[in-house]
């Protein structure tokens, strides 16, 4: 198990990062929906991390021939969907057991989705409840909440399902279930989680509509045209500079080409409620809208309450908290219950760690309050979490951090480190 020792900053930085991560969210839909298509999907910027290449070689196991040169990715599929002769492995990638448990579930065949330590322990009732509800044969340790998931696949019947969670991946298993259902299908959500899903598939050819709140998914009648893409960077991922960039005096990062999806940038609209200046150059627009994201600093951040679009910046709440630790006064993230079925239970685990660098926090079952101050040096336990790890590195620019398990960064943003090394000292 590999550690990291994150020396402190002792002088602003300014960085133009033009290597964030490509989007993991996407990447993943790349993967899976160039399997929905009768030509050759062309993808450029595909990120190379553990969980979405393990969605490519999924494909591969279901038949798809992949060429791949460094970040370009053509995925031929396969005619009919094979049915794969070992396990098919999702890694640490809750959206990859989700999507695929949701796409395979109408294909003819037997299928047993699996994963790392971590993700065999996540709920997949989520998913695997509604399936069920619409004829898919699916079942898995504790009732079919924990993987392996076993699948036989079949014949799907239409839905209208309202899902208690905001959650993308629910979504988009329903949505890759839809279209092979019997006819047309209705979903609806309580707010509007990341929308890839729709956005790609509509890019493609598929019938998907917003009527009235509900999702509307017409039954897939041929072959979608294949996608031609470059994935944008990760705003989650750049979210760990840009609060690298608010908390240090005289700092400044540009992360060019990342998704300025609305239902992705949230977190960047938060840092610049606590202070930080934020603006937003929109450049493209290829599926979503594209564009650089420039964070300054621009004083000692104040203290926020996060309460709301909690979907929308889920993935960025355990940097934020770093933000929070050093701003002045006492911040609050609520209705984030969420957090605690994510890679690691990330609210008692950031509790944890905030606690051990003399950080005063309240826990709630749905939540945590942060009293700003000083952020000390500690050594801090990942739990296997890139984005613990990841967050506890950038709180490392204050005094100095030993991040414990980092092996997990290498999930969603491999070259890290290559970047956080530009601006301070690294020794792993
Ligand atoms: C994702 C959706 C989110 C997010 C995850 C990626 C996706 O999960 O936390 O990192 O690609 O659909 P939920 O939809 O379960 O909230």
């Amino acid at each position: 198990m590999r550690s990291a020792v994150v020396g402190f900053i002792s002088d602003g930085f300014s960085l133009v990062c033009e290597d964030i991560a490509p989007d993991k969210s996407i990447s993943h839909r790349c993967a899976m929906f160039s399997l929905l298509s009768d030509k050759p999907s062309r993808i450029r910027n595909f990120l190379l991390g553990e969980d979405t290449l393990n969605s490519l070689n999924i494909a591969v196991q279901l038949g798809a021939v992949v060429k791949r040169d460094g970040g370009y990715v053509e995925i031929t599929p396969p005619k009919v969907i094979s049915e794969p002769d070992n396990i098919l492995d999702c890694g640490n990638a809750g959206t990859g057991m989700r999507l695929y448990a949701g796409l395979l579930s109408g294909i003819d065949g037997a299928f047993v989705l699996s994963g790392d330590i971590y993700l065999r322990s996540r709920p997949m009732r989520r998913v695997t409840e509604p399936l069920r509800e619409i004829g898919a044969k699916i079942d898995g340790r504790d009732s079919g909440n924990l993987a392996p998931l076993f699948i036989r696949g079949g014949d799907l019947k239409s839905f209208r399902y309202h899902s208690r969670i905001n959650s993308a991946q629910v979504k988009s298993s329903l949505i890759l279930a839809g279209l092979r259902a019997d006819s047309k299908s209705y979903y609806r959500e309580g707010e509007l989680s990341r929308d890839h899903t729709e956005r790609m598939l509509r890019g493609m050819g598929a019938n998907i509509e917003n009527i009235d709140g509900w999702i509307e998914i017409e039954p897939l009648k041929k072959p979608l045209n294949p996608l031609d893409i470059v994935v944008p960077s990760d705003p989650s991922s750049g979210f760990f500079f840009a609060v690298a960039s608010a908390i240090v005096p005289n700092s400044k990062v540009i992360l060019k080409d990342v998704t300025l999806n609305p239902t992705r940038i949230e977190a960047y609209r938060v840092l610049e409620r606590m202070g930080a200046s934020v603006d937003y150059i929109l450049k493209d627009n290829l599926y979503e809208p594209i564009g650089d994201i420039v964070v300054s600093y621009n004083g000692k951040l104040n203290s926020v309450v996060v309460e709301d679009n909690i979907s929308w910046l889920i993935d960025e709440l355990p940097v934020l908290s770093i933000a929070m630790a050093v701003a002045s006064g006492t911040s609050e993230i609520k209705n984030a219950k969420e957090l605690r079925v994510k890679e690691s239970d990330r609210i008692s685990v950031v509790i944890s760690g905030l606690n051990s660098c003399g950080v005063d926090t309240v826990e709630f079952e749905d939540g945590y309050r942060v009293v700003g101050g000083e952020i000390k040096k500690s050594t801090i336990n990942s739990h296997g979490d890139h984005r613990i790890a990841m967050s506890f590195a950038i709180a490392g620019l204050i005094n100095g951090m030993n991040i414990e398990d980092i092996d997990c960064i290498d999930t969603s943003f491999p070259n890290f480190f290559d970047i956080l090394s530009q601006i301070t000292e690294v020794s792993k």
